[in-house]
């Protein structure tokens, strides 16, 4: 008998979770989350497989058993700054899934937390699911489209070993928060906000690559400081704890199968 397409894919796929991961993409929006990275595994820069003229920029090298590849947005073409958000994380996901086919993408970088869900600065977060809280489409069905909830991929042992912090994390394209903003968190059940995780989520879901989520607390979005500013004074500190984290998130993998995460 001929397998079908479903049987072959199911195939691939408990292959993939039978042998020892070996393909890593960390995916980071910010220069300044992914320079340390970047310095501490000795990641060199390589933009061939990359489209020519976009900003994207891909660092690679190997640590312990595994191939790393971390891919940043790059600075906007015009303005100079991160290109933050949604779209470009959508963009550099989708690319270097194509280009790479990793066994694991990790979304890195840092999120607003929600004290009155147990978040404090320097907190860092495991997100549970992720979704978004800025596509408001009040259709039926439309609306669940725009939340666009989707399960991290599952990864107990590691959550265990790390004693991270575990919450769901919230999308949207803006640092600050609308009051229509904080009513889709609050539906959300969100402990943490960023600008990418979703969107990284969703393009992950798509190409069936399994993919988690590790946030570090800049800013506290129900606290009595501003954002932009608790966000900026906070940064490279908190940059600082995401980094071991990040690490510490490696060490457990290396010699692992995704089934044992
Ligand atoms: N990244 C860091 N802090 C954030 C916040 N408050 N909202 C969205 N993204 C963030």
């Amino acid at each position: 008998m001929t397998p079908s397409g479903d049987q072959l894919e199911d195939a691939v796929v408990s292959h993939i979770e039978d042998r020892p991961i070996s393909s890593i993409l960390i995916i980071i929006a910010m220069q300044a989350e992914a320079l340390p990275l970047v310095n501490k595994f000795q990641l060199t820069e390589e933009l061939s497989m990359l489209p020519k003229g976009v900003p994207w920029v891909c660092y690679r090298g190997i640590y312990k058993n595994l191939n790393i590849n971390l891919i940043w947005p790059g600075k906007d073409l015009s303005l100079g700054v991160d290109s933050v958000g949604t779209v470009s994380a959508s963009l550099v996901t989708y690319a270097s899934i194509q280009a790479l086919k990793p066994d694991l993408i990790i979304n890195a970088g840092t999120a607003g937390g929600f004290k009155a869900k147990g978040a404090s600065v320097g907190d860092v977060f495991l997100a549970s699911a992720c979704a978004f809280h800025d596509r408001r489409i009040p259709i039926p069905v439309f609306d669940m489209y725009g939340i666009g909830l989707r399960q991290a991929f599952s990864s107990p042992n590691l959550l265990k070993e790390l004693n991270l912090k575990v919450g769901k994390l919230s999308t949207g394209d803006s640092l600050d928060m609308s009051p229509q903003d904080e009513a889709s968190i609050v539906a959300n059940d969100a402990t943490i906000k960023d600008m990418e995780g979703a969107a990284v989520a969703y393009v992950a879901d798509l190409l069936k690559v399994p993919a988690i989520f590790v946030k570090a607390v800049t800013d506290i979005v129900d606290g009595e400081k501003p954002t932009a500013e608790e966000f900026l004074q906070n940064l490279v500190a908190v940059t600082a704890a995401l980094d071991q984290a990040v690490t510490q998130v490696l060490d457990f993998i290396n010699g692992k199968c995704l089934s044992q995460l």
